[in-house]
């Protein structure tokens, strides 16, 4: 067993999942589409033309998904909050029964004891809004800060907690420049427009919760890789050099008050639409910061290849998930290491971090995923390593509570740690999520001890 010992004694253990990849009832109680409905609807852009119509049926399932959570022994559970149930377009009047959802669903978390880590925006732009232009446009983020409000004022009496944004660099570049997540555009300019417009609704929406509730503790997650050179030649090292920029420091420094990477604004050769008093706000102080982690990018130069002109390079004799990712836990606690030295983070967590395998029912009616155990133990020992480094980290969010929609890659790839059978939907612990609940009660074990 890994030594997780450095971990703080107030470590937050948690698990992670998102709106339009669970909740299904997507023309319920006034819900309105979102990008990912027409996305998902549109042939071609999904595996199998799966869609997130009945996901998880969590809008329904939700109270038998805390108790689940419950049993896994969870201090704390990250979802995110559907813009298009609480203003179904995405401005103008609230829908009631959309917000009341959460309003439960916070209800009922605090009653079992686990604190609500609600995210703002998953990825499911309101429809309305990206006909009047989307992330790209300015007024998407204007629109941002004041959802953020009427969320905050909603919930800010009973959740202290709250992430703005999931992942904008999979927003700004997977959905506007890779095209192959909704809204699937392959526009340079307007995808690093839109990556400037997340930040500024980023900066608005914090304000929004802190005046909603000043005790609210607020970050903004992102996704983060190290990147590597493929091989010492120098043109492999600038690559590296501008895959660091695009998908980290692109996504780090502006929230840090160092503006944009000068060197990346020069590749991109896109104009900023910047107004006075933006850059400000982008940088207000964030009480924490999260970190989803799935892979490092180990690349070479591709000169003929998209922005940012680099190339994955496979590692020989790598470990694979069901997704081709490389397991390669050393790059979670790289990256929790260069936060706090390179960027002085205050407080990190974990806000993803799990594998997809390909899981089924055996016939004893269990599901037996080792692989998954031994992935989560060892990004938790990475993560422990990272903290006796220094790292700041409070908690931990496993991808993911349970199987779901995963995006474009539909509901072939199985990422939770509970089994979901879609056509029943009938919910199985798997050996990972008992060996996370194992993991959770022994360091509760240890803390209880050590006092
Ligand atoms: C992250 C997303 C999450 C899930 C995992 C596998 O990029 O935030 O919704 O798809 O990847």
């Amino acid at each position: 067993m890994n030594d997780l010992s450095a971990l703080p004694a107030e470590f937050l253990w948690g698990a992670a999942t998102a709106a339009y990849q669970i909740e299904g009832a997507v023309a319920e109680d006034g819900r309105a589409p979102s990008i990912w409905d027409t996305f998902s609807h549109t042939p071609g852009k999904t595996a199998g033309g799966d869609t997130g119509d009945t996901a998880c049926d969590h809008y329904h399932r939700w109270p038998e998904d805390i108790g689940i959570m419950r049993e896994l022994g969870l201090d704390a559970y990250r979802f995110s909050i559907a813009w298009p149930r609480v203003l179904p377009q995405g401005d103008g009047p609230v829908n009631a029964p959309g917000l009341a959802f959460y309003d439960r669903l916070v209800d009922g978390l605090l009653e079992a004891g686990i604190t609500p880590y609600p995210t703002l925006y998953h990825w499911d732009l309101p429809q309305a809004l990206q006909d009047r232009g989307g992330w790209p446009a300015r007024e998407t983020a204007l629109r941002f800060g004041e959802y953020a409000a009427v969320v905050a004022e909603a919930l800010g009496d009973r959740v202290t907690d709250w992430a703005t944004l999931n992942e904008p660099l999979c927003s700004a570049w997977i959905g506007h420049l890779d095209g192959v997540m909704a809204p699937g555009l392959t526009d340079l300019t307007a995808a690093v427009r839109a990556s400037y417009h997340l930040h500024l609704g980023h900066g608005l929406a914090v304000q929004a919760i802190r005046a909603a509730n000043p005790h609210a503790r607020v970050g903004i997650v992102n996704n983060l890789s190290p990147s590597e050179p493929a091989t010492d030649r120098p043109e492999d090292h600038a690559a590296a050099l501008r895959a660091d920029g695009h998908v980290n420091r692109w996504w780090l420094d502006p929230i840090h008050g160092r503006g944009y990477p000068q060197d990346m604004l020069d590749l991109y050769g896109v104009d900023l639409p910047v107004r006075a008093g933006d850059l400000e706000t982008i940088a207000v102080p964030l009480d924490w910061l999260g970190v989803n982690y799935y892979f490092r990018d180990v690349v070479a130069d591709h000169p003929t290849g998209g922005v940012p002109y680099t190339r994955q390079v496979p590692t020989p004799g790598a470990h694979l998930t069901a997704m081709g990712w490389e397991v390669h836990a050393d790059g979670l606690e790289q990256l929790l290491v260069r936060l706090t030295e390179e960027y002085g983070a205050r407080r990190l967590i974990v806000t993803e971090n799990g594998s997809a395998y390909r899981d089924t029912v055996g016939p004893d009616g269990q599901v037996h995923d080792p692989e998954r155990s031994a992935y989560l133990e060892e990004h938790l020992a990475a993560c422990a390593r990272a903290v006796r480094r220094g790292a700041p980290l409070a908690g931990y969010f496993a991808w993911s509570l349970l199987d779901n929609f995963e995006w474009a890659y539909g509901y072939d790839k199985r990422f939770g740690l509970v089994h979901v059978d879609y056509p029943t939907q009938k919910r199985t612990v798997k050996g990972s999520g008992r060996r996370y609940a194992d993991i959770i009660a022994a360091h509760r074990l240890r803390a209880q001890r050590a006092a």
